[in-house]
C-alpha cells in the first residue's frame, strides 16, 4: 500500500487501459446485453483490467488447485486493516464478521436476523433497484423514505417512514445505502449519527449496505455506519466487489456492531461456507494489496466526473447532474429534456447508448437515468454525443 501511505500515484489510470474492441470480447453482462452498435454504460461493472495483486492471487490459487471451500479470517483481517488506514476506524472486530456469498444475499441474511416475514424495510428512494426485488423476495415489505431535493437523506421523511414501519409494533429494519447508489452521496457523521438516534428512538434495526465504501473521492471521507455513536446494534455489508470490479468473484462480509454480535451468530455456517473461496481470495488481495490500483481508479473517476459535467453543460444543458463524491455512477435528471418518463428508452432507441432507466429506482426515478462512469474518457464523450443525437 505504498501509494496509500505516501499519497503518490504510481499506477496508471485503470480506465484508460482497454480498447473498445477488447471490451466487446468480454462475456459479462455489461457487454453482452446489447448489440454491438450500442455503447453500454449501464450495469455497475468497470471497464478496467483486474488489479494485478488480485489477478496474481487468483492465478496462484488456480495453479495450486486451491478451489475448495473458504476458510479462515484473512478477508476480515484485510478489511479491518483497510478500514483503519483509509477511514481511521479501528472498530471492525474480526470476530464480529461472517462471510456471505455476496452483498445482496448478505443483506437478505441480515434482514432475516432482525425481522420476520411481513415486516417493513425502509429504503431511501431512489435507490439501487435490487433493494426492492430482494426485500420482496424475502417476504418483507418496502416502506419508502424519499431523499430530499438535495439528494441527501431527509431525516423528516425517514422519521415518518420509521413511524409507519413500526406501526402495529412489529420489528422493522432500515436498509441504508452508504454511500448512496445512484446519487453517489457520501453520508456525513452528523447524518449517520442522526440516523442512529432515530433508529434507537423508533426501535428500527439498521442494515447498512456499504459496498461502495472504497470508491470515495480523495476529498471526501467515508464514515462507516458502525463507527457512529448509537449504531452499536447495527449490521453492515462490506465487500471489495465494487471497488475492484469483482462481481464475477463473489464475496462479502456481514459485520456486526457490538450489540448485534448475538444476532450474527445465528447466520448458518452453510451460508458462510457458500461464499466462493476464489472470491474470498480475490477480495482479500484487493483490500490488502490493491490500494495503489484503487487510488489510480479514484483519480480516473474524478477526471470522468469533471468530463461528464463539462460535456453535459456544453451539449445537454437541460440535464441536471449533481456529481456525488462516491461510486462510479452518475444520476442524471432528464425531466427538462422532453424525453418523457423513461429517457433511457429514447437514448437507447435513437442514440444507441444504454443507460439504466430511473424508473426501476423507485419513487423519484421518473425522468432520470443512471450512467456508469467507470469507463474510458473517450467513451464518456461518445456516450454524450449519442445522447445528444437522441434529443436533437
Ligand atoms: C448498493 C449495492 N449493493 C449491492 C450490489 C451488488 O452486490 P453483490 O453483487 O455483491 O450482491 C451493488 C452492485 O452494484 C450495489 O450497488
Amino acid at each position: 500500500m505504498s501509494g496509500l501511505l505516501s499519497g503518490a500515484r504510481t499506477a496508471p489510470n485503470p480506465l484508460r487501459q482497454l480498447t473498445i474492441d477488447q471490451l466487446r470480447q468480454r462475456t459479462s453482462l455489461k457487454w453482452q446485453e446489447y448489440p454491438d452498435d450500442v455503447l453500454p454504460l449501464w450495469v455497475a461493472e468497470m471497464d478496467a483490467p483486474l488489479a494485478e495483486p488480485v489477478a496474481l492471487a487468483i492465478t496462484d490459487a488456480v495453479a495450486r488447485g486451491d478451489t475448495g471451500y473458504p476458510a479462515g479470517t484473512a478477508y476480515p483481517q484485510a478489511l479491518a486493516e483497510f478500514a483503519r488506514q483509509r477511514w481511521g476506524w479501528d472498530g471492525l472486530a474480526v470476530e464480529r464478521t461472517a462471510l456471505v456469498p455476496d452483498v445482496m444475499h448478505g443483506v437478505v441474511e441480515a434482514l432475516r436476523l432482525v425481522t420476520e416475514a411481513g415486516d417493513a424495510v425502509v429504503v431511501n428512494c431512489p435507490v439501487y433497484p435490487p433493494f426492492y426485488e430482494f426485500v420482496a423476495h424475502a417476504g418483507r415489505r418496502i416502506v419508502e423514505a424519499p431523499l430530499g431535493a438535495d439528494l441527501r437523506i431527509d431525516l423528516g421523511a425517514l422519521e415518518d417512514a420509521f413511524r409507519r414501519a413500526r406501526a402495529g409494533g412489529r420489528p422493522a429494519a432500515y436498509l441504508l445505502c452508504s454511500p448512496h447508489n445512484p446519487t453517489g452521496v457520501v453520508h456525513s457523521t452528523a447524518e449517520l449519527t442522526a440516523v442512529a438516534g432515530l433508529a434507537q428512538q423508533y426501535g428500527v434495526r439498521v442494515v447498512a449496505d456499504e459496498i461502495h465504501a472504497p470508491v470515495v473521492a480523495g476529498g471526501a471521507r467515508f464514515v462507516p455506519y458502525l463507527s457512529v455513536p448509537g449504531a452499536e446494534n447495527g449490521l453492515s455489508l462490506m465487500s471489495a466487489s465494487k471497488g475492484w470490479n469483482l462481481a464475477g468473484l463473489r464475496g462479502g462480509l456481514l459485520v456486526a456492531g457490538p450489540a448485534a454480535a448475538g444476532d450474527l451468530v445465528r447466520v448458518p455456517f452453510g451460508v458462510s461456507v457458500s461464499t466462493s473461496h476464489l472470491g474470498v481470495i480475490a477480495h482479500t488481495a484487493a483490500f490488502r494489496d490493491g490500494g495503489e490500483w484503487l487510488d489510480a481508479l479514484l483519480t480516473g473517476l474524478d477526471e470522468n466526473r469533471r468530463l461528464l459535467t463539462a460535456l453535459l453543460a456544453e451539449h445537454l444543458p437541460a440535464i441536471r447532474y449533481q456529481p456525488g463524491q462516491a461510486t462510479y455512477l452518475a444520476w442524471l435528471d432528464c425531466r427538462a429534456l422532453g424525453l418523457g418518463d423513461d429517457p433511457a428508452t429514447g437514448f437507447l432507441d435513437r442514440g444507441r447508448v444504454a443507460l439504466n432507466s430511473g424508473l426501476a429506482f423507485g419513487t423519484g426515478g421518473v425522468g432520470h437515468v443512471r450512467l456508469n462512469l467507470a469507463t474510458a474518457p473517450e467513451l464518456i464523450t461518445e456516450a454524450v454525443r449519442r445522447m445528444t443525437s437522441a434529443v436533437g
